[in-house]
């Protein structure tokens, strides 16, 4: 039973992380999209709204659950006996940083292994980050991320 990890802070979910869960669905037996819980971040999403829209987007895959975790990625990925960690790569601007942690966590825990998808070049350039950034300034992000969560994304800003 391959079981991965498909960890990040998804604040909010884009198109291209939702393409990764899709072909990584397919790889493995079972994808455990793993939401951080960073209580030093201000997200603008809480935990439970950004696992449920996740869930909500992928309930077509029977062999991907949504759950939070908090603290170390190893520690999450002994919990629920994962050996992989997917993580996209958008551009060789991440490699360094995605290095780095890969490197790390095996040091720190020799089963796991990460794995790396090559982000679609549909969404090379997109993260939440932009998206939020759009957002904040009203901008168009209906070709960042579905259009159930356009109206969630957009309603933080009118209250903020
Ligand atoms: O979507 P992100 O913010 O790029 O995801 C980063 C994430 C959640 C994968 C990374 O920050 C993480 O694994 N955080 C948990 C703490 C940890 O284990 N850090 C790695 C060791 S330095």
């Amino acid at each position: 039973m391959r079981r991965a990890i498909y960890p990040g802070s998804f604040d909010p979910v884009t198109f291209g992380h939702l393409d990764i869960i899709k072909r990584s669905s397919k790889l493995f037996d079972e994808i455990i999209v793993g939401v951080l819980n960073n209580s030093q971040k201000n997200a603008l999403f809480s935990i439970d709204e950004r696992v449920n829209m996740i869930k909500k987007l992928t309930c077509e895959y029977p062999n991907v659950r949504v759950d939070s975790f908090e603290g170390l990625l190893i520690d999450y990925a002994k919990q629920v006996d994962a050996s992989i960690i997917i993580r996209g790569l958008r551009a060789v601007t991440d490699f360094e940083y995605e290095l780095q942690i890969a490197q790390t966590n095996h040091v720190q825990y020799q089963n796991i292994e990460t794995v790396f998808l090559t982000t679609s070049l549909n969404y090379s350039y997109l993260s939440s980050t932009i998206v939020r950034e759009f957002a904040s300034h009203g901008g168009d992000i209906s070709r960042f991320v579905p259009a159930e969560i356009v109206p969630l994304i957009e309603a933080k800003y009118q209250v903020k």
